[in-house]
């Protein structure tokens, strides 16, 4: 079948948002300890922490880290975490029902935050803990010294200030699941009152604001809605999470989770923009799609039944070859949001549902997710354009008609290089894409991958690192402004033109 679409170098959304491919590292499973810090592995440098990740996460084009929870964060005491090792304490970690060890923390994390060369986002305990303790973290991070908390950084051998900018207040404070959930009313207090007194210790700082768990939390909207009413003023963003899996047979469905994730967005911008004409207030807030991903929740057996193990495997989900393909259509959404959605962390990095995995017995490898993300963040530079789609549409039982082709495009102003990424959620059927690209003069394609069309439940794995890897197409064509790609089924392309 044939899809239409149309781009123009005028009709430009927003610059790609540095801090859209960012990613997650929490204190959970076997993603801090024997992921991203292993003392003794053949790879770790002296420092515990392992050489393989740190290059895998620079290929993967992370920009943005955000530590050390998630769930965890919510009963974490961060002063177990600095000092001399051997005087941290051991600690329950209520929210994985796990032993913490604390022989990692916000400077070890710093230390590798900064090899990575990732930006650090941290989030602050506002579960069992509160403004006192919020501001104490922060003045041990940020804060240059002659005080409490900034001598003892100090004493702890860290002389220059971390200076973190970005501070999530809190983790999806209104699920059930969470410790010290709050109401929407309580949150929001807190939230402000937490933000008004962090701004006192560092006026630099940018500020999340929990949203809503998901988007089928029964107050999605009004929790929102409620916690901006308090804390408008004083925050810089709210957050979004949303994790992805095939429910039932509808794998269309499925295909489409970007329309999905669309929806949700938008939805969220429309609560923030209600709440500040509201207040017929001139500030703007963000989005912060702090947590996302696909995730086989169905599969996971739940916090209850954890045993407190040290680093246990949780949710080291393999992926699929479709995975991958729904994966990169989600940061067609993203991107196409980036007028708004200006953070976003493919949750979580290394092992917990995340693009690298590692074994004690072997190096890093990159699942199959891991492609469409790293291609992405290298590829999509300069200014996200608006797309123009004309698609058949394919028919989801819980979606409704969703279009057949999904694409998005970036330019890169200076050169006038383009990229198109393109998914096509057929299961039968190639696609013929024809690509107005609203542009005079030559241009070649220089670049044409293609993850997917058939194979899609291949995976990498231990044994098999190699088997999943984009392959080039020579399947296009460009003449007088048009780009006629093939799509196969089921499948996620980037073709590259200059
Ligand atoms: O990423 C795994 C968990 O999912 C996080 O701890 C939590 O914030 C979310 O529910």
């Amino acid at each position: 079948f044939t899809c239409t679409a149309t781009i123009d170098p005028a009709f430009v959304i927003a610059p790609v948002p540095h801090r859209l491919f960012g990613s997650f590292v929490e204190h959970m499973g076997r993603s801090v300890y024997g992921g991203i810090y292993e003392p003794g592995h053949p790879e770790a440098d002296v420092n515990g922490l392992r050489l393989d990740v740190v290059k895998l996460t620079k290929e993967l084009g992370v920009s943005a880290v955000r530590y050390p929870g998630g769930n965890f964060v919510s009963g974490y005491r961060w002063e177990d975490g600095v000092g001399p090792r051997e005087q941290r304490p051991v600690a329950l970690d209520l929210a994985w029902r796990s032993l913490e060890p604390n022989t990692f923390g916000l400077n070890e994390f710093m230390t590798w935050a900064r090899q990575t060369e990732v930006e650090p986002i941290m989030a602050v305990n506002l579960g069992t803990r509160g403004v006192e303790d919020a501001c104490n973290l922060l003045e041990y991070a940020n804060f240059p010294g002659g005080t409490r908390y900034s001598d003892l950084r100090i004493a702890h051998g860290v002389r220059e200030p971390h200076n973190i900018r970005t501070w999530c207040l809190g983790n999806e404070m209104d699920g059930p699941w969470q410790i010290g959930q709050k109401t929407a009313t309580e949150y929001g207090r807190l939230a402000a009152e937490t933000a008004k007194a962090m701004r006192r210790v560092d006026p630099d700082i940018e500020l999340v604001a929990c949203g809503s768990s998901n988007e089928r939390m029964p107050t999605f909207g009004s929790w929102e809605a409620t916690v901006l009413d308090e804390a408008y003023d004083v925050v810089d963003y709210i957050s979004l999470h949303a994790y992805f899996e095939q429910h039932g047979d509808d794998r269309v469905g499925f295909l489409a989770s970007a329309d999905t994730m669309d929806r949700f967005i938008e939805g969220v911008i429309a609560t923030c923009d209600h709440i500040g004409a509201k207040k017929r207030s001139r500030r703007r807030i963000n989005l912060s799609f702090d947590e996302w991903n696909l995730w086989y929740e169905s599969r996971f057996v739940g916090q209850d039944r954890l045993d407190w193990a040290r680093a246990p495997r949780l949710i080291e989900d393999e992926y699929t070859v479709e995975d991958a393909v729904v994966l990169g259509n989600l940061l067609m959404s993203l991107l196409r949001h980036s007028d708004r959605v200006t953070i976003a962390c493919l949750a979580q990095l290394v092992n917990v549902i995340a693009p690298i995995r590692t074994e004690p017995d072997t190096g890093a490898w990159r699942q199959t997710i891991f492609y469409p993300f790293a291609l992405t963040a290298r590829h999509a530079r300069g200014e996200v354009l608006r797309v123009a789609v004309d698609s058949p549409t394919l028919y989801s039982r819980t979606l409704g008609d969703v279009s057949a082709v999904d694409l998005t495009a970036t330019r890169e102003p200076d050169s006038g290089d383009i990229a198109v990424f393109a998914v096509n959620r057929d299961e039968h059927q190639s696609a013929r894409l024809r690509l107005r690209m609203g542009i005079d003069g030559a241009h070649e394609v220089v670049e044409h991958v293609v993850l997917g069309g058939d194979d899609l439940l291949a995976t990498n794995s231990k044994e098999t690192p190699g088997r999943v890897i984009p392959r080039s197409s020579t399947r296009h064509g460009i003449e007088d402004g048009f780009l006629d790609v093939e799509l196969p089924p089921v499948s996620w392309s980037m073709i590259r033109t200059t």
